[in-house]
């Protein structure tokens, strides 16, 4: 429908496989039966692309014949240019109850059905299945987050009309640098890429980075989830996108042989001299900066679990009190103390000291811990926590969310612990009152991978929680 002179999609015309509403109700009512492929992120982001034109002329997953010459000599059997496999990776099971001639439902991760392939080949690359066949598609997948930044690439020409645009594509924040540059160049269009493949960005803070780039280069924005391809696919994406020229830099060098089979031409833009391979050390427009600040701050104000283990009666509690005191007059951030006992008392109140059941209450202090830790708190746990394999579970949910993890074993002795014997529970144990008592009747697991390990025998608790704080300290957690 693009009248005048833009440029034409790759391959003559773009290629949209969403099914009208009557063939869409008439593939949900037949797909009951047929097998069923659940999308991660990062598939989510290519079949977007197959179904709103992006990757026009493909209009579906490769077929093997396609996938190999590919491979080969980055051409479609029919010898159209095309620099990497588009191709769906499946389970070895569900591409067992699938063959050529029948379909494949695919869902997004909340298993909405997001459109069907019409299955032409199904083939082995070492130990992966994977399939090929044409899509018909039910619906785009569903984005709340800035939603109407996620133009497809007719939306961009129907709003664009006749004027041809200059692509300049990134997968990262747009430095002071290139924004100088960019602000001299016509006809922008910002191809944005959220990777959902890296977990640690922050997709709301990458989008605000963006706009404000738009805003300050004049140009339009359109924000695509991806998944690290390469600058020759991007570059025939944007020229789907109604690119006539597609602006290398050095985070994306188009090779010229590509652009020229691509139909693209390549502008340049003078490379940064101070351009570092870090992008987070880059120098920014303050506005970005100040984003990148925030999705990223420096470790004294990134949130923090401090999770300590030890035996019933090792002093966790008394150390962790004291430390929670401590924590709180360096102010800074808010503290939550999880404490066993407490925990037992309210989160916990249900369960057993069985393994499953510690492991559950470990779990769930290690969730409230994330959360806390992830909103830039410090959550203070201290629970006996006898199992390595949870220990190291929280430790990698904790974690995920930037935040710091520090594990002190509190590492009183079980004879010291049972000489103490401050709430009777070890004499209990011992005469057969309380079974499964750590130590007594079931395993603690010493940690081999404690940041802090407190040996307690002659020292106050309050020695205990200044080594705990010395190390944090030294680690940089108080800036
Ligand atoms: S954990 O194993 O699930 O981490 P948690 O720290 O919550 O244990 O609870 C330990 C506290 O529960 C102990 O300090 C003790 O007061 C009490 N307790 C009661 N029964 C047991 C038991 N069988 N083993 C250990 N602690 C027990």
């Amino acid at each position: 429908m693009s009248s005048g002179s833009i440029i034409s999609p790759y391959g003559g015309e773009l290629k949209l496989s969403l099914v009208d509403e009557a063939r869409a109700a008439e593939l949900k009512a037949a797909s009951q039966d047929w097998p069923s492929h659940t999308l991660d992120a990062a598939g989510e982001a290519e079949l977007e692309l197959l179904l709103n034109g992006a990757y026009s002329p493909l209009s579906g997953y490769m077929s093997q014949a396609d996938y190999e010459t590919v491979i080969d000599h980055s051409e479609l059997a029919d010898g159209t240019y095309w620099p990497e496999p588009v191709s769906l990776s499946l389970s070895a099971e569900t591409a067992d109850a699938l063959s050529a001639g029948g379909q494949l439902v695919l869902r997004d991760p909340e298993l909405v059905i997001l459109a069907i392939v019409n299955v032409t080949d199904i083939w082995q690359v070492g130990d992966e299945w994977r399939v090929g066949g044409s899509l018909e598609g039910l619906q785009l997948p569903q984005h709340y987050d800035n939603a109407e930044l996620r133009l497809t690439p007719a939306q961009v020409r129907a709003k664009l009309g006749d004027k041809e645009t200059v692509a300049f594509q990134s997968a990262t924040p747009l430095s002071a640098w290139q924004t100088e540059q960019l602000e001299t160049v016509s006809g922008l269009l910002l191809l944005a890429n959220i990777d959902v493949s890296d977990p640690a960005m922050d997709c709301y803070a990458l989008a605000r980075c963006y706009q404000h780039s738009a805003a300050t280069t004049n140009s339009e924005l359109c924000l695509l989830n991806s998944s690290g391809q390469s600058a020759e696919l991007m570059a025939i994406v944007a020229r789907n996108y109604g690119s006539s020229t597609w602006l290398a830099h050095t985070d994306n060098p188009l090779a010229e042989d590509a652009a020229e089979r691509i139909g693209i031409k390549i502008g340049q833009i003078d490379s940064d001299p101070s351009a570092l391979p870090d992008w987070r050390e880059r120098e920014y427009p303050e506005a970005i900066e100040r984003e990148i600040h925030q999705a990223f701050p420096p470790k004294s104000s990134q949130g923090l679990t401090v999770f300590c283990t030890g035996l019933s009666g090792s002093g966790k509690s008394t150390i962790a009190r004291v430390l929670l005191s401590k924590l709180q007059e360096k102010g800074g951030r808010r503290v939550t103390l999880l404490d066993g006992d407490h925990v037992r008392q309210t989160l916990s109140s249900e369960l057993t000291f069985s393994k499953e059941h510690r492991n559950l209450n470990i779990l769930r202090i290690g969730y409230v811990a994330s959360e806390i830790t992830n909103h830039g708190g410090i959550a203070l746990c201290a629970p006996i926590a006898p199992y390595a394999e949870v220990r190291d579970s929280v430790r990698a949910t904790v974690e995920a969310t930037g935040g710091g993890f520090v594990l002190v074993h509190v590492a009183t002795t079980l004879e010291e612990c049972e000489a103490r014997d401050r709430k009777g529970l070890y004499a209990k144990a011992r005469a057969g009152i309380i079974p499964e008592f750590t130590g007594i009747s079931d395993p603690y697991e010493e940690p081999e991978n404690a940041e802090v390990v407190l040996t307690t025998a002659g020292k106050t608790p309050e020695e205990c929680a200044q080594e705990v704080m010395l190390y944090l300290e030294g680690e940089g957690y108080f800036g």
